[in-house]
């Protein structure tokens, strides 16, 4: 068990802390023969359903990074935060959640039955598809590129560099996903899009083929651990109260329908994405006793290799793992 009253920004208590991580993630590589590979976007079937990495910043500066760390991978359904936050930075908090709610669904990401059973008057939440695409809908802007620009400023700002978008995951999506497409009419129909349904798709398919490292997401959930500053310059990169509704919505609905059990057994506010990548974070700690990160950190996590939700299973158990070991939930 890593504990004791020490101060681990250290170098030696680095090492020492890296040498776990590097244990944890060799013992949890083994679980990702539990899982499967998404396949109904066909492309992602290629990814190695071994790999398994994690990388956490701290708010001080202290970086663990281990297992298959240099993968790039893409976002997917982790961008639906940020789409949510640039919806909310561009249009207003209250525009936004006049036209999507903040409720859990309990269904999976992709469900549409909720929708039209529950007649609803707004998308339950941002994080599932329905909401994604509605928000995406909101964000400023004719053109895919256009509504996408502040986007990539966001990331670019926090990460420091434009990321690409994955254009092979981009078609591959766009061609297949007649699910989204479903939804897409669906909200058409009941008047929920605020944009022309194609461009809202091609925007939505784009945002989600965004590619990303472990060291961009743990980056990404730094500043969001630290209530939208950035740490080192104290500039502040996304408004606090934005921030923290963020936050809010990962951890009730950012891992779908696992959100309960992620929450009790975790107990930190996450968004997995189908290609096996999950943005977690660790919000600054009161403690008696020295734990690593108490400053806060953000984690980023990956392992294409999902359980039937959707999420990375071994991802998951690691981040469980860590988590119970460095007492990092917020409850
Ligand atoms: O819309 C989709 O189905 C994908 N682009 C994103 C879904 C996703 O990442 C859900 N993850 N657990």
């Amino acid at each position: 068990m890593v504990q004791g009253t020490v101060n681990w920004n250290t170098e030696t208590n680095q090492e020492w802390l890296q040498n776990y991580v590097d244990d944890w993630v060799s013992f949890y590589r083994k679980h990702t023969a539990d899982g499967e590979v998404a396949s109904y976007i066909p492309i992602l079937q290629e990814a190695n359903r071994d790999h398994l990495g994690i990388t956490i910043i701290g708010n001080d500066g202290m970086r663990v990074s281990s297992g298959d760390v240099e993968v790039p991978f893409t976002i997917q359904s982790i961008s639906k935060v940020f789409s949510f936050i640039i919806a909310c930075m561009e249009r207003g908090v209250s525009y936004i959640l006049d036209r999507v709610d903040v409720e859990p669904t309990g269904e999976a990401f992709n469900s549409i039955m909720h929708l039209e059973m529950q007649q609803l008057k707004k998308p339950f939440n941002p994080l599932i598809n329905a909401g994604a695409i509605t928000v995406t809908s909101m964000l400023p802007g004719k053109t895919s590129d256009e509504k996408l620009k502040p986007l990539f400023d966001l990331m670019e700002k926090i990460i420091g560099y434009r990321p690409a978008l994955n254009v092979d995951i981009y078609e591959s999506e766009r061609d297949s996903s007649m699910r989204n497409r479903a939804i897409g009419y669906y909200l058409l129909e009941t008047g929920f899009l605020e944009s022309d349904m194609n461009i809202t798709l091609e925007t939505y398919f784009k945002q989600c083929s965004i590619e990303v490292t472990l060291d961009d997401l743990a980056k990404m959930g730094m500043i969001l651990a630290n209530d939208g500053e950035d740490p080192n310059t104290l500039e502040e990169i996304i408004p606090r109260q934005v921030a923290r509704l963020a936050k809010a919505l990962m951890l009730t609905c950012g891992m779908y329908d696992a959100s309960g059990k992620f929450a009790a057994y975790v107990g930190i506010p996450a968004k997995s994405g189908v290609s096996g990548g999950i943005i977690a974070l660790s919000p600054p700690r009161v403690r008696d006793e020295e734990l690593p990160f108490i400053n806060g950190c953000g984690i980023g996590v990956y392992g294409p290799a999902l359980d039937d939700k959707g999420n990375s299973i071994a991802g998951i158990r690691l981040l469980r793992h860590i988590a119970s070991q460095w007492d990092l939930s917020i409850f």
